[in-house]
Order: C-alpha cells, then structure tokens, then sequence
C-alpha cells in the first residue's frame, strides 16, 4: 500500500490543512489518486461546498449518446422501467403533511435517545432533557441534510446518465430515476424545512464524492459512483435511520424512498454488469476497482457529523475524541454496517471485488458483507421487511 513521495508529499500537506485528507490514497493507485486530487482540493482546501453565498458551480464533464436507429434491445432495463412507471408516487397525497413533529416528544422520537452517539459521555449525561433532545434534533437534522445533498447530486448524476448511456431502453429508464430524485428532493427539503427548520451545509467527504464523479468524463464512473456507491450508501443510511426513528412521518418519507433507490442500484447492477464482464479490459477493471476502494474508505471513516461536532462540542473535546466516540457509538456501527452491506454484494456482481483488491476491504472489515444478495435481487418490499 505505498504511494509515491511525490504524492504522499502533496497528501501530507493537505492533510496539514485540513486534517481529513489521510484516508485518501489507500490503493496506491497514482491515476486513481491523480484523478480524486482535484475534487479533494476542491472540497477540502478551496471548499466549494461550503461558500458564502450557498451556492457551487462545478464544471462537468458530460457526453451525450444520441442513437437514432430507437433499438429496444435491453429486456431487462425495459422491465425496470415498466415497474418505474408503475411504482411514481405523488408526495401530496402519500404522505400526511399535516403531522406535528415535536422535538423530543418521547411518544415518538426522531431518534431513539438510547442511541445517541454520547450518550456514554459524562458531560452529555449532564445535560438536561430539553437540551439532549436538542441535539438529537440537530444529528437527524445534519443526517437528513446530508440526504438531501447527496439527492440533490443524484438528482443532477441521473440526468447525465440518461443522457450518456448506450441503450434506448436505459435512456427511459434514466428519465424515472430523474422524476424520483426530483421528488426526493423535494421531500427531504420540505421535512427539513417544514418540520425540522434546520439545514446543514453539505459534509466535505460527501461534497468530494459528488463532485469526483460529476467532472469524470466517463460514463460509468458517473454510473459507479452514484447508482453503486451513494445510492448503496444511501439505501443503508436510510434503513438505518427508518429502524431507530419513531416519528411516522420520517418514517413514511423514508420507506417510500427506498423503494425508488432499490430500482436505481438495480439500474447500477444491470448496466455495469455486462459492460464491465464484454468491454473493459484489466487495467481499466484494476482502476475502477481501486476507485471504488478509495471511495469506500472516504465514506466509512469520515461521515461523521463533524457539523454538529464544530456546532455543540469544539470547545469541549478535540475532534479526535469526537471521531473516536462517532466511529464506536452503536448507531454509527449500525449505519456503517447497514451502508456496506448494501455496496459491498453489488461490487461483487459487476466483478470489482477481484482477490487482488479484498485484502484491502478485508483490512477495514468490509468483507464479511460480499454473500449478501446484489440489488437485482432485492425489491423494495425485501428492504423494508429486513428493517422491520
Ligand atoms: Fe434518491
Ligand atoms: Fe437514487
């Protein structure tokens, strides 16, 4: 696992200014890390996320396939668009809105107090209810914002991949995962703004991700990082707050937009599987092996929450205690876990989880989800009833 001086040299010093630059450059991959060091600059030196005004720019990096002979030639995309067509469900009148949610109503919580990541921490313990409840409402509120940044990038990855992808059947597909991000997005900003009335900036390791796969000129790394990797993440971290949240309306919202994300890593599983297996050679499959693998490690050390961390105890403790308690604290194991094991099955079906790279997954203990079943046989029903 060495990489060059060279860019150990220039790693080093952007983990100097920033200090969450460290996991990066795990595969000693150089085209990889070459290729992740401007989004790394970018998120974590320039901030691009995190402006003044609210607002990014990001120039990216999108062809368009257009195909005028119309071939319907893709049977299985074909089936997922027809179950897409008939899942669409309208945010009005699925859910009831009309729900008050009450902060710290111990009827039903946002999230369960007993898994609170401090709750083993004696200055926390000090605190009184209201203000525990406080900060209950502020993780859900920094972990549904993060949701709704990431559907914001999954909502503009969907609109490149249908208009990148090769098949006709892919393309009208594509266009009811536009719609479902659309209304993702728009349900995770509403509960925010209605019901929470908090939105936190986007995560740096997050904004990272999304903007390493929105400048990469190539088709599938756009299709492996969201459909697979995000969408995968997602798809746990939804799960994983569903089954600690006893507040139905969050609970309602989610379940139904898992339901969507289960079609679009299946739409992931089923375009990289056969491009990958007929088209790609070794060196360009060695690539995107250890793309993924920067990715994954990018996702399971540095979510954690450093927002609330800076917001209620920089003054407190340092943030390697905060990172010590995050990455032990049961609810985060649940989330990482549940996160894995959604990703880790479906590198395995598109042929990116070769014995040269599991030593590597091994290592951080990602390996024990590859007999998990690939997003192609799961429906979404099959998600809910495993978080029952
Ligand atoms: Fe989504
Ligand atoms: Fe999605």
């Amino acid at each position: 696992m060495q990489i060059s001086s060279l860019a150990e040299t220039v790693f080093d010093r952007l983990a100097e200014s920033k200090g969450t630059f460290d996991d990066v450059a795990k595969s000693g991959n150089l085209k990889v890390i070459t290729s992740l060091m401007r989004p790394a600059v970018r998120g974590y030196v320039l901030r691009k996320g995190k402006q003044v005004d609210g607002r990014t720019d990001i120039d990216t990096n999108s062809p368009a396939h257009f195909d005028w002979r119309y071939r319907r030639d893709r049977e299985d995309l074909a089936k997922l668009y027809r179950l897409a067509k008939q899942s669409q469900w309208d945010s009005d009148t699925t859910l009831d809105w009309s729900t008050v949610v009450q902060i710290g109503n111990p009827a039903n919580p946002l999230i369960d107090p007993k898994l609170f990541p401090l709750q083993n921490y004696a200055p926390f313990q000090r605190l009184s209810e209201a203000e525990k409840a406080d900060q209950g409402h502020a993780l859900v509120s920094w972990l549904l914002s993060q949701f709704l940044h990431g559907e914001q990038g999954a909502l503009f990855a969907a609109c490149q991949v249908t208009q990148a992808v090769g098949w006709l059947d892919g393309k009208l597909y594509g266009s009811t995962q536009v719609m479902d991000e659309g209304r993702h997005v728009e349900v995770f900003h509403r509960y925010l703004d209605d019901k929470l009335k908090r939105l936190y900036e986007i995560n740096d390791n997050l904004y990272v991700v999304i903007d390493a796969l929105m400048t990469d000129g190539r088709w599938d790394m756009k299709f492996l990082g969201m459909q697979i990797l995000i969408e995968g993440l997602a798809l746990g971290a939804f799960g994983a707050l569903r089954q600690v949240s006893g507040e139905p309306l969050l609970r309602k919202l989610l379940e139904y937009v898992m339901r969507d994300e289960a079609r679009h890593v299946a739409f992931g599983v089923l375009a990289l599987q056969r491009y990958y297996r007929d088209t790609l050679t070794a060196a360009q499959l060695r690539e995107r092996e250890d793309w993924c693998f920067e990715m994954s490690v990018l996702l399971r050390n540095r979510f954690l929450a450093h927002e609330v961390y800076d917001e209620y105890w920089a003054h407190k403790m340092s943030r390697r205690q905060w990172n010590e308690i995050a990455m032990t604290a049961p609810f985060m194991l649940m989330f990482r876990k549940r996160m894995f094991k959604r990703i880790i099955p479906n590198l395995k079906r598109i042929g990116l989880l070769s014995d040269r790279i599991r030593p590597y997954y091994a290592e951080y203990g990602l390996l024990d989800y590859e007999h998990g079943k690939a997003a192609t046989e799961l429906t979404g029903d099959d998600l809910i009833q495993e978080i029952e």
